[in-house]
């Protein structure tokens, strides 16, 4: 890889020990993908921010980091494994807590904003059309290359936070034209009447496509809810973090749909929620937010919840971002999901969370929410919001 000479004095050491951890990291990188030279970033995206899958050595790099690391870009936070304000209230134990606020306290001094939410678009790090960026967060991967059409590799913790410390990344991959072209046409038949219905698109794309780049046909509307629920499922069951989309995602004038079709039908999506939802009828917990919550969904849960009241025996968990929260502080719709027993999770999600023998099942709107749920040992049902609020209410799936 060629560098200048700026980038070869980063990597002698010249601006201390966290550029130069960082351009060996890139250059690394850049060999192993074939990468000619470096190019700028504008913002970077960090996940690996929770206590639980950090553990004490992750701690101790981060640590390294920060005592002289600075980041150059806008840099922001994936989830952490806890609400950093709240975490009494969502049962996490103190010693957690405690390990936990000193991987924050580490990313503080680096620089980063302690934003801790998967939808850094809806926060303020929203990229424009064609950016260059470095984000790690598969979701927002996927949602910043395919719905805004900006240009990432889905990075590593480590190569994110390198991004940030240089303010440039390897140019391979999925920031080049030649890497972003599709390979496989997905046309869908299948009518998607709700937010859960886009998880089990996703797992249906993500499974037909694996490696390959869909484009999708058929679709004639996509909220950014649907959308940003899709993209956390379709590259959790598939691989690839950029789809087209006719009609709704930029770039698709540029493409003509592969030889290559798989049909979606109505019985697909059927079969993608028999997989996911396993048999059971007690529910443990309800977790909403997986990607964090909009405000539109918070305020949906708030409509549906006013008058009822959550099952004495179901925890009801609404996870989002600490500034999506505060809109629902100041509109009312946190007193009334409080007030029906429900708690927010801000800063965390039901995966980075260390939830494991806690819950033995969890009904959710989401996919990727019960992908994640499955491995922390949690039987797991995919449904409606409708449906994810009658269980809360029930205690039980019916
Ligand atoms: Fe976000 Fe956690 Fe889901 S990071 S996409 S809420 S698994």
């Amino acid at each position: 890889m060629q560098l200048t000479k700026e980038e070869e004095n980063m990597l002698d050491g010249e601006e201390g020990y966290a550029v130069r951890k960082s351009m060996e990291i890139l250059v690394a990188l850049g060999n192993i993908y074939g990468a000619e030279r470096l190019i700028k970033v504008g913002s970077v995206q960090v996940a690996g921010v929770s206590y639980h899958n950090l553990g004490d050595a992750g701690l101790q790099f981060l640590n390294e980091l920060a005592r002289d690391g600075k980041v150059k870009v806008l840099t922001t936070l994936n989830p952490a494994g806890m609400d950093l304000k709240d975490w009494k209230k969502l049962g996490i134990d103190k010693e957690f807590a405690r390990k936990q606020k000193l991987v924050i306290d580490a990313f503080d001094k680096m620089g980063i904003i302690i934003s801790c939410t998967c939808t850094p678009y809806l926060i303020g790090n929203l990229p424009r059309f064609g950016e260059h960026i470095a984000w790690s967060e598969s979701s927002a991967v996927t949602f910043a290359n395919s719905v805004i059409g900006a240009r990432t590799n889905r990075e590593g913790g480590p190569s994110a936070l390198a991004a940030a410390f240089v303010g440039k990344t390897p140019n391979y991959g999925l920031h080049l034209d030649e890497e972003r072209v599709p390979d496989i046409h997905i046309h869908v038949t299948a009518e998607l009447r709700m937010l859960s219905d886009w998880g089990a698109f996703g797992y249906c794309v993500g499974e037909n496509a694996e490696n390959k780049i869909p484009y999708i046909t058929g679709i004639d509307h996509a909220d950014l809810d649907e959308l940003k629920s899709f993209c956390a499922s379709v590259v959790t069951y598939g691989s690839k973090p950029l789809f087209f989309m006719q009609k709704m995602t930029p770039g698709y004038m540029d493409h003509q749909p592969p030889k290559e079709m798989i049909t979606i039908e109505t019985r697909d999506i059927e079969n993608a929620y028999e997989s996911i939802n396993d048999d059971f009828s007690i529910v443990d917990l309800v977790c909403i937010g997986c990607p964090h919550c909009s405000i539109k969904e918070v305020a949906k849960i708030a409509g549906m919840l006013k008058g009822k009241t959550i099952s004495p025996h179901t925890q009801f968990w609404v996870a989002c971002s600490r500034l999506v929260k505060g809109i629902a502080d100041d509109r009312g719709y946190t007193e009334t999901i409080e007030g029906a027993g429900g708690k927010f999770a801000c800063d965390t999600c039901m995966a980075v969370a260390p939830l494991r023998g806690r819950f033995r099942s969890v009904v959710t709107t989401s996919a990727k929410g019960c992908y994640y749920s499955r491995h922390n040992n949690m039987m797991t049902k995919m449904g409606s919001l409708q449906e994810c609020i009658e269980a809360a209410v029930k205690g039980k799936w019916s």
